[in-house]
C-alpha cells in the first residue's frame, strides 16, 4: 500500500494553486446553493445548469485555466460536489455516510483524471464539528483512492496513486481538533486498507504462515504479545476442528494470537476471524464457477488483525485478544470425510456431513480456547461463514446472531455509524435442533432452511453464555453495495465497525442475562 500524505496546510483556499481544489456545495430547503464565501461569485450563474443542483453526489469540474472565470481560485481543477440539503436529513450516521460518499467521489476524480494531490477546504455544516467532517471525508477519500496493483506492471496510463491530500485552513484557532479527526479517519480508513490488501492477496500468496507474519509485523510496530500456536500444538491441545479441516492441504495452519493490554480493570473482548485461505470445500469439493472468489475466505480473520492495528495505534481503553484460526480447505488424500466424527477443543464431539462447512469447525476451537484461557467479557467473531447469508440479505447488510441484545445493540450502533450495516437474525433452540446428530453430539450442517442460523447455533455451543456476536460477512465481504468509497474487490467490512465499537465501549455494564 502507498502512502497518501494528509497535511492541513495553512494555506488561504483563494490561492490555491494545485491539480485540484474541492469545494463543497449544499442547498437548503429551498432548493438554493449554499457554499464557500469563494464560490458566492460563482453560485448565480450556476442555478441554470440541470445537471448540478448541489444534490448530494452531484459533482462539476471546472477548468479555470482554460476558460478563465474571474474570482476562481488559481487552480488547475475545481470540483464542486453537491452535499444535498444537510438539514433535512436524519442524524448523524446520514450526514457521516454522505461525507465518506463525498470523499470516495473525490477519491473517483483523482484516479480519473490521474491527480495525485488535492486540496479541500473544510465544509462548515451547521450543527457538526469541523473535526467530524475532516474525519469522514479522509477517511472516504483514502478508502475511495484505495487499489492493489502489486501484481501489474507499471504503465503510464495507470494511476500511481494518491501521493496527498491537503485541508486547507487558514483558521489557526481549531487546527488541532481538526487534526485529531482527521487522524480518526486516516487510521480507520488505512487500517480497512490494510484488511483490503490481505484479502487481495491471491490463496497461494496467502497462506496461515503469511497471517502469521502478518500479525508479528503489527505486534513488532504496536509492542503487542502475539503467539502463533503451530500444528503441534493444535495437536497437544486437541484442536479437532481446526486440525481436521486441514488434514487435506499441504499447508500448515496457525492459530495466531495477538494480545492489546491495555491495562488491568476494564473488560477483555475476545475477537476471532475465520482465516480460511483458500476454500475448495474439500471432499464436499465446490463448483469451479466462483470458486475463485474463496480465496477471500479470510476476510474475516484480516478484519480483525487489521482492526487490532488500530485499535493499538489509537491506545483505546479496553483489552483485546484476536485469534485468527487459519487453514486452507482442500481436498488431498488425508482429507476429512463426510461421516467423519471429530473432538472439538473442550470434547464436543461433531459429525462431519459436509466438509464444505469447514469455517464453524475451525472457529469453534479458536474460540472455545480463547474463552477458556482469556476470560473475556464477550467474544465478537467475524466470518465470510454461510452462502445462504447472501439469499438472506444479499450483499447490503451483514448477518448478526448475538445471544446478547446489548451487544447487539451495540454493534448495530456501531455498524450504522460507520456504513457498515448489520441486520440481526434470531437463534433459538428449534434451529439448534437442526444440528443434532444421531452419532455425535452434533454435526455440522443443519440441512436448507436458515443455514446462516443454523450456522451460528454450531458456534453458540462453543459460547454458551458468554455474551457473544456473530458476524456473517459472506455477502459484504466483497460484492459490497456499490458505493464511492468502496472500490469493487474486498472492501475491508468490519474493521471500522470494530474500532467505532471499541472507540465508544463503555467498560462494567455488559451484564450476561439477556436483557
Ligand atoms: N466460505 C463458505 C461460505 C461462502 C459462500 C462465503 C459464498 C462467501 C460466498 C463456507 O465455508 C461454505 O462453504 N459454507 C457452506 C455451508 C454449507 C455446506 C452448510 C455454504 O454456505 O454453502
Ligand atoms: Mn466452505
Ligand atoms: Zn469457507
Amino acid at each position: 500500500m502507498k502512502i497518501t500524505k494528509v497535511v492541513i496546510a495553512k494555506k488561504k483556499v483563494e490561492e490555491y494553486a494545485g491539480e485540484l481544489l474541492v469545494a463543497f456545495i449544499a442547498r437548503d430547503g429551498a432548493g438554493e446553493l449554499v457554499g464557500d464565501g469563494l464560490l458566492k461569485p460563482l453560485l448565480p450563474s450556476l442555478q441554470g445548469f440541470k445537471e448540478f443542483s448541489a444534490k448530494k453526489e452531484q459533482y462539476f469540474l471546472i477548468y479555470p485555466g482554460v476558460s478563465p472565470i474571474k474570482g476562481l481560485p488559481p487552480c488547475k481543477r475545481l470540483l464542486l460536489l453537491g452535499l444535498g440539503d444537510i438539514a433535512a436529513m436524519s442524524g448523524p450516521s446520514e450526514i457521516f455516510e454522505l461525507l465518506r460518499t463525498a470523499g470516495g467521489l473525490i477519491a473517483g476524480q483523482c484516479k480519473r483524471n490521474l491527480v495525485t494531490t488535492v486540496g479541500l477546504n473544510i465544509p462548515e455544516l451547521e450543527g457538526l464539528d469541523d473535526d467530524l467532517v475532516g474525519e469522514y471525508v479522509a477517511e472516504g477519500i483514502l478508502l475511495g483512492a484505495y487499489q492493489f496493483l502489486k501484481y501489474q506492471k507499471k504503465d503510464d496510463d495507470v494511476y500511481p496513486g494518491l501521493k496527498k491530500i491537503e485541508f486547507i485552513s487558514h483558521d489557526h484557532g481549531n487546527r488541532s481538533k481538526i487534526g485529531k479527526g482527521i487522524d480518526r479517519g486516516v487510521n480507520s480508513a488505512l487500517a480497512a486498507c490494510a484488511a483490503r490488501d490481505m484479502a487481495n492477496e491471491p490463496g497461494n500468496c496467502w497462506t496461515p504462515g503469511h497471517f502469521a507474519d502478518a500479525a508479528k509485523k503489527i505486534a513488532k510496530e504496536l509492542k503487542l504479545k502475539c503467539t502463533i500456536l503451530e500444528k503441534s500444538d493444535m495437536t497437544r491441545l486437541a484442536m479437532g476442528g481446526i486440525l481436521a479441516v486441514n488434514k487435506g492441504s499441504e499447508e500448515a495452519p496457525k492459530m495466531v494470537i495477538l494480545e492489546y493490554n491495555r491495562q488491568k480493570n476494564v473488560d477483555t473482548l475476545l475477537l476471532v476471524g475465520k482465516g480460511l485461505t483458500f476454500d475448495s470445500g474439500g471432499i464436499s469439493l465446490k463448483p469451479a464457477q466462483g470458486m475463485m472468489d474463496m480465496k477471500y475466505d479470510m476476510c474475516g480473520g484480516a478484519a480483525v488483525l487489521a482492526a487490532m492495528g488500530a485499535i493499538a495505534r489509537e491506545r483505546l481503553g479496553v483489552n483485546v485478544v484476536a485469534i485468527v484460526p487459519s487453514t486452507d480447505n482442500m481436498a488431498g488424500g488425508g482429507a476429512v470425510k463426510p461421516g467423519d466424527v471429530i473432538t472439538h477443543y473442550g470434547g464436543i464431539t461433531s459429525e462431519i456431513e459436509n466438509t464444505d462447512a469447514e469455517g464453524r469447525l475451525i472457529l469453534a476451537d479458536a474460540m472455545a480456547y480463547g474463552i477458556e484461557k482469556y476470560q473475556p467479557a464477550c467474544v465478537i467473531d467475524l466470518a465470510t461463514l454461510t452462502g445462504a447469508v447472501i439469499i438472506a440479505l444479499g450483499h447490503h447488510y451483514s448477518g448478526l446472531l448475538s445471544n446478547n441484545d446489548q451487544l447487539a445493540a451495540r454493534l448495530v450502533a456501531a455498524g450504522k455509524m460507520c456504513g457498515e450495516p448489520l441486520w440481526r437474525l434470531p437463534l433459538g433452540e428449534m434451529y439448534a435442533k437442526q444440528i443434532k446428530s444421531k452419532v455425535a453430539d452434533i454435526k455440522n450442517t443443519g440441512g436448507k432452511p436458515a443455514g446462516s442460523i443454523t450456522a451460528a447455533e454450531y458456534l453458540h455451543k462453543f459460547v454458551g453464555e458468554v455474551p457473544w456476536a456473530h458476524l456473517d460477512i459472506a455477502g459484504t465481504a466483497w460484492d459490497f453495495t456499490e458505493k464511492s468509497y468502496i472500490p469493487g474487490g474486498p472492501s475491508g467490512i468490519g474493521v471500522r465497525t470494530l474500532i467505532e465499537l471499541l472507540r465508544s465501549w463503555e467498560n462494567g455494564i455488559l451484564t450476561k442475562d439477556n436483557s
